[in-house]
């Protein structure tokens, strides 16, 4: 048996569930035992308080995590592909890295790293396409115990600067340009854009990738394949030593309030809960391609691209391009030439090549594919049906995997083929996850909602809480602990707060309903309302702004921006002036987070302390001006009647 903690049947999980719950130290050191350490974990297995917080899994072990999804393989299974790279472009060729192949490059880039005075503990900013060197850049790091964090290519120079500012970086790694579908995104050129309003930044290291012009700052900006050159004859970089709870990565993630905050995952407990989460939610074969279609500036990147199936010795699928370039069957194009097996994407994903009808699936050939996973947003019965009988074919298992970028791997999910399945519900915790329903009062709620769906929803719904550690938990907000306190563990006493609503079965399966915070699911991206406002009100011809979410048939939800114009424009050109505002939230943040609709109004609904009540802006985005509700604390009623005129 290849995986000793991989979950066969009904029964197993639950025992499994039953042990984690009873002796949760005990259940983890036994499946920490099936990792490589420097040092094993000893008794301490865990000591936590959710009050600081304060968690720390195997404190006393001494590990690294490439150790783990390298060199560990490389006796056995050295020549096993670690994984395929699927290039934008159907025309070029496709490219194979075996364990072996894996283990020089990782090591090559990681004495580049070294010999450009890298040290452990340092972060490493990494602004990339989807290219192999993006995966090899980040082991790099891992390697030699310096911390990377990525940024999605999609984010704006300010973005940048933002998460730069906050690491306090040295050195950035970043490349000529990006493909993606038919553009080509100009990385180097951005992160230049960026760098102007740093100086601390002495080295940034750039991949010729598209081979398009760019220009390179002497002194700061080297070739990556010079200065992998000249590490050429060093002798292969072994890993550096690393205590159990130092700090692996930083990931950028967006909350409540307008800044992004800096996610921090540990080595060790990210790394046995990943990997643990990996062979059992999706039942890993180790013959099996697993193709995870995120991009690597997500979590689901880090934790399902890189470091759980390759500590699990997989053979991953990366792929560089889009979905619908050159057309909507590029995925399935994909599964026939690979072979793959299972397939992981995004609801939103599977919305817009449904949209498609059934015509680029036509002649393909998906019979490899065993089992399919969903994750970033509830996937709605539609979606789940079109996945399950014309992708899946009726014959593969889908899991509805719930998780976030503070949990580091899937939380609540089905098991492929061993525990039931139920469309739009993400069902049971894994081993190890401890999950309660609050209520606005903070009291637990206990039970099921069995009748939930003739009940008015508000009766029902708990806040989706978690009261017991897992090893792969958020340990802090990267230099602002007192910001992890509030965000995650304020709300209830003694408990972590997801931001997500949930329903309970008698089965006691989960079903998440979305966010319950001003944060909003944009096609499985994270964007916070507050982060849009502060983009367009740094505009000078805006007032205000007030963001919320509505219903999308593709995206999930789309962004509804109100906007209160300055008083001195005369005769606005609504037109320019939207376009003006679009510009303002791509320069800030990126093109992911502009509005779908724009109306501008005269004043915004506000409670008399002052603020924007949302609550009814929100019905008012999702077109249900009739359920408005109580509007007794308003202030200005007289804007209602204004804005659900105009409304787009
Ligand atoms: C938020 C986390 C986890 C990787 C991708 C997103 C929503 C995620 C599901 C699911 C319903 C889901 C939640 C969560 N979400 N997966 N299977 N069913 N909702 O990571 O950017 O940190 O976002 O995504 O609202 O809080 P993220």
């Amino acid at each position: 048996m290849p995986y000793p903690y991989q979950i066969h049947s009904l029964e197993q999980y639950h025992e499994a569930y039953r042990k984690s719950v009873e002796n949760p130290q005990a259940f983890w050191l036994d499946i920490a035992s099936h990792f490589q350490w420097k040092k094993a974990p000893d008794s301490e297995v865990l000591q936590w308080n959710f009050k600081e917080p304060k968690v720390e899994w195997f404190k006393n072990a001494q590990l690294n995590i490439t150790e783990n999804c390298i060199d560990r393989h490389l006796e056995k299974n050295g020549d096993k592909v670690a994984f395929i790279w699927e290039p934008n472009n159907p025309n070029e060729e496709s490219i194979q890295i075996t364990y072996r192949e894996l283990h020089q490059r990782v090591s090559l880039m990681a004495n580049v790293l070294k010999n450009n005075d890298v040290k452990k503990g340092d972060r490493v900013i990494i602004y990339m396409g989807m290219v192999p060197e993006l995966l090899i850049a980040v082991l790099a790091c891992a390697r030699i115990g310096a911390i990377h964090s990525v940024i999605f290519g999609g984010f704006s120079a300010k973005s940048i600067v933002d998460r730069i500012n906050d690491t306090q970086a040295s050195i950035v790694i970043t490349q000529d340009a990006a493909y993606r579908g038919n553009k080509e995104t100009p990385l180097k050129k951005i992160m230049d854009e960026a760098l102007m309003a740093i100086d601390f930044i002495k080295k940034s290291i750039v991949l010729k990738h598209t081979g398009s012009p760019i220009n390179m700052q002497i002194g700061r900006d080297v070739w990556w394949h010079d200065e992998i050159e000249k590490v050429k004859s060093f002798p292969a970089c072994e890993v550096e030593t690393m205590n159990a709870e130092d700090p692996l990565f930083i990931l950028y993630t967006s909350g409540s309030t307008g800044k992004p905050k800096g996610v921090v995952h540990t080595c060790a407990g990210y790394m046995v809960f990943s990997t643990y989460s990996f062979v059992n939610v999706f039942q890993y074969q180790p013959n099996e391609i697993f193709f995870c279609t995120a991009d690597i500036g997500w979590i689901t990147g880090h934790t399902y691209t890189i470091y759980a199936p390759l500590c699990a010795g997989a053979t991953v699928l990366m792929f560089e391009g889009t979905p619908t370039y050159p057309n909507a069957g590029r995925f399935w194009d994909i599964v026939e030439k690979h072979r793959v097996n299972i397939l992981y994407t995004a609801p939103t994903a599977i919305r817009s090549l449904m949209s498609y009808g059934d015509e680029f699936l036509k002649g393909k050939d998906l019979s490899s594919l065993t089992k399919l996973g969903s994750v970033g947003e509830p996937i709605n019965e539609d979606a789940w049906i079109w996945f399950h009988e014309k992708i899946g074919r009726k014959k593969c298992s889908i899991v509805d995997t719930w998780w976030q970028t503070e949990t580091g791997a899937c939380m609540i999910s089905n098991l492929a083929g061993v525990t039931p399945e139920k469309p739009s519900y993400a069902t049971l915790p894994l081993p190890g996850i401890q999950p309660v329903l609050m209520d606005e009062d903070g009291k637990i709620i206990e039970g099921s909602d069995a009748a939930s769906f003739t009940l008015p929803k508000e009766t029902i719904k708990g806040n989706l809480c978690i009261q017991f550690p897992w090893p792969s938990i958020i340990r802090t907000t990267y230099r602002d602990h007192e910001r992890c306190r509030l965000t995650y563990f304020s709300t209830y006493k003694d408990l972590y707060f997801t931001g997500d609503g949930c329903f309970r079965d008698t089965e006691g399966n989960y079903r998440i309903t979305g966010r319950v915070d001003d944060v909003l699911n944009v096609s499985g991206h994270r964007i916070g309302t507050a982060e849009v406002e502060n983009a367009i009100d740094s505009s000078d011809i805006v007032i205000e702004s007030a963001v919320v979410g509505y219903p999308h048939d593709i995206k999930g939800q789309g962004i509804y921006a109100f906007i209160i114009l300055a008083s001195h424009i005369q005769n606005p050109d609504l037109n320019a002036i939207e376009h003006h505002i679009l510009n303002r939230v791509t320069e800030n943040i990126g093109a992911i987070a502009k509005p779908d609709k724009i109306q501008f109004v005269s004043g915004l609904p506000k409670t008399r302390s002052g603020k924007i009540m949302r609550r009814i802006l929100r019905k008012i985005a999702e077109g249900e001006v009739h359920q408005i509700g109580d509007t007794h604390s308003i202030l200005n009623p007289e804007v209602l009647d204004e804005i659900m005129k105009g409304m787009k």
